[in-house]
């Protein structure tokens, strides 16, 4: 059964203010949402494996940690999540990095696809898909069917502002996949978007609209 991982440590809460902030420009917008995705890396890398290895240190021999070397792959969810990726790159530099093209139909809230490009490896990385929103839940658990179609088996989701109805819907159809998130917020609206939210991610990281 997958979790809900609320990373709520208070830089995250703090930065996340000013991301929910109607007034906060574009620049500022973009910034933040980098930032709280670096901080949020942190947390979803936290059970990543680490193996021994003996260094010297100007003192002594001993032994210290390393990464194990299991390959990573972040899935940004086209636009919005790839404000998200170079916040995570900074953390893990060697991580390669898939993009799937989803966007919301306006009328229906139907995620309609329109672009994927993967890691030819994918099935060996293990494979963290980022998405500021999670609204209805479409678009990530469509996303996360494409990836396993395509091979993946280690997955997670990691989104800044989850709604209740779309932490259901992914995880009734993706129940191996744990999703952590800066906020579980209220409810949707009855335009599908997220109440208190931060509004339309996409338009606000680029300017559009
Ligand atoms: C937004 C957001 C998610 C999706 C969430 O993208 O970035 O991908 O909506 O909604 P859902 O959970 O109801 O599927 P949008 O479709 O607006 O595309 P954009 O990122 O290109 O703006
Ligand atoms: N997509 C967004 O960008 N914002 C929402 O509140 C819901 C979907």
């Amino acid at each position: 059964m997958s979790k809900v991982i609320q990373i709520s440590h208070p830089l995250i809460l703090h930065k996340l203010s000013f991301i929910r902030d109607k007034n906060t420009g574009s620049k500022d917008f973009r910034d933040l949402v980098s930032e709280v995705a670096m901080l949020m890396a942190y947390e979803v890398t936290r059970d990543v494996q680490t193996t021994d290895i003996e260094i010297e240190t100007p003192i002594c021999q001993t032994t210290c940690k390393t990464l194990a070397g299991k390959k990573m792959a972040i899935v940004p969810i086209l636009r919005a999540g790839l404000g998200m990726v170079d916040g995570m790159l900074n953390l893990i530099p060697a991580a390669k990095v898939g993009h799937i093209g989803l966007y919301r139909d306006e009328e229906t809230l139907q995620p309609v696809e329109y672009f994927c490009k993967l890691p030819q490896d994918i099935e060996e990385r293990d494979v963290i898909v980022v998405d500021p929103m999670l609204a209805t839940g479409g678009s990530a658990a469509d996303a996360i069917t494409l990836l396993k179609k395509r091979g993946a088996r280690n997955i997670k989701l990691m989104v800044l502002i989850a709604a209740p109805e779309g932490l259901k819907a992914v995880m009734d159809v993706h129940p191996d996949v744990d999703v952590y998130t800066a906020s579980v917020d209220e409810k949707l609206n009855e335009n599908g978007y997220i109440v208190p939210g931060l509004g339309d991610a996409g338009d606000r990281l680029f300017g559009t609209k």
